[in-house]
């Protein structure tokens, strides 16, 4: 294989020899990204609602992020965490100070960041409860991640994500999300947590309500049981707030979040009090990667753009705009979300076709029930885009 470019045939073939087939792709290639498009290998440009998955919140390839690791590759690309590096002590309070916390563990991803959030609820039970207090109720219809420990947190049974991946970890115990008699029917002595996304992603978006997660708290302290919220896609800025928490009002014991914080990097972190993280000593866990100096010298910038450029707001107010006009879309039954983490819900099972057809026309969105698809733009979108993203919306939707 040479040094020039493959062609779009040459790039499919080599998937189709080399590759697991668990992803349905789209059919172009990923060449670049700018702002809030993608674009394919005829310069063609895409309107990206999907954004990584609730990723380039501050766009893509953002000069401020791109400029941070570019700085970074040329001093330090990894040491591991025997060593004390810049990088990860201005990350740590950067985070820490602008989210209320006191003490950060750095991670590589979502599903990474919980399965920590999951082992220090069970030592901090074990540690101060006795054996048997290892148990963590979470809801119905969440997602929490692939691994073996975060497929077992996540409430789907019998879907793909869980299927023939038995004995599953024990341990879960799933409530009705929303329902917060549910949950404390859940709970018995031997139960450390309650976890919970403040907003359902891939559950189909689905925001708690107020007086759920307020509700959630005082079981929590009623019952000496730690409150874990799972941020890794709400987080920094999507629903209008740095964390959704903040939005809320609710305050939990330990918040995970990735996705977004590291503006493309693969980084994930969790967020505790200083008193919880005594939990965790010396060879409590560990990772190679976690914190990695590059990872972290991006989502310091990443994150001081998100507060710099006040993207928690834009989030706020284009949220309400798009919100509002896609209530306008033909067989709409419901539109929610909180700032730009926004679903549509249909009368009808179309939202594969819309996402392909969309794509077709320029717009990239995901579908995350048959009926539902999710918009999570960057963060930094326009009001002209917002109205493109509806219109072709409005035109595909006309034609199915
Ligand atoms: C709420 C939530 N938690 C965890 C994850 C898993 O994150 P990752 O894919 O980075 O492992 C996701 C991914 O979509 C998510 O939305």
């Amino acid at each position: 294989m040479n040094n020039q470019d493959l062609t779009k045939d040459e790039i499919k073939d080599l998937y189709d020899t080399y590759f697991y087939e668990t992803f349905k792709r789209f059919d172009f290639i990923a060449k670049k990204g700018h702002d809030a498009y993608i674009v394919d290998e005829n310069g063609r440009e895409y309107l990206d609602f999907m954004a990584g998955i609730a990723v380039n919140s501050a766009g893509h390839c953002n000069p401020k992020v791109v400029n941070a690791i570019q700085e970074q590759c040329k001093k330090l690309m990894h040491a591991s965490n025997y060593f004390y590096t810049e990088p990860q002590a201005k990350l740590a309070k950067l985070i820490c100070d602008s989210i209320g916390m006191e003490k950060i563990y750095f991670q590589n991803s979502g599903a990474e960041a919980n399965e920590v959030m999951i082992k220090l609820a069970r030592k901090y039970g074990k540690d101060n409860f006795g054996e048997n207090r290892y148990k963590i109720v979470t809801a119905r219809n969440s997602f929490h991640g692939r691994t073996l420990g975060t497929l077992a947190a996540t409430g789907q049974p019998d879907t793909p994500i869980q299927h023939n991946y038995d004995p599953l970890v024990p341990g879960f115990v799933y409530a009705d999300f929303n329902d917060v008699e549910s949950f404390a029917n859940a709970c018995d002595e031997d139960t450390i947590a309650i976890m919970v996304e403040p907003v359902q992603g891939e559950g189909g978006v689905i925001p708690a309500t107020k007086e759920f997660l307020q509700g959630l708290r005082k079981l929590c302290d009623e019952r000496n049981m730690l409150l874990l919220f799972d941020e890794v896609q709400t987080g920094w800025g999507r629903t209008g707030y740095l964390m959704a928490y903040m939005g809320y009002g609710v305050k939990p014991d330990c918040v995970s979040m990735a996705k977004a914080m590291g503006g493309g990097m693969p980084i994930g972190a969790m967020c505790t009090s200083a008193k919880l993280a005594l939990t965790f000593g010396p060879g409590a866990h560990g990772s190679t990667f976690a914190g990695n100096p590059v990872a972290c010298a991006a989502s310091y910038a990443q994150i001081e753009e998100i507060i710099d450029s006040k993207l928690s707001d834009n989030s706020m107010a284009k949220g309400i705009y798009l919100r509002d006009k896609l209530k306008n879309l033909p067989k709409v039954k419901q539109v929610r979300g909180k700032g730009l983490m926004i679903g549509v819900e249909f009368t009808e099972d179309i939202a594969t076709d819309i996402k392909y057809k969309a794509a077709e026309e320029g717009l990239l969105i995901t579908a995350v029930r048959p009926a539902v698809i999710r918009l999570v733009p960057p963060l930094n979108v326009s009001t002209e885009e917002c109205d493109q993203a509806y219109n072709i919306l409005e035109d595909v939707v006309n034609n199915i």
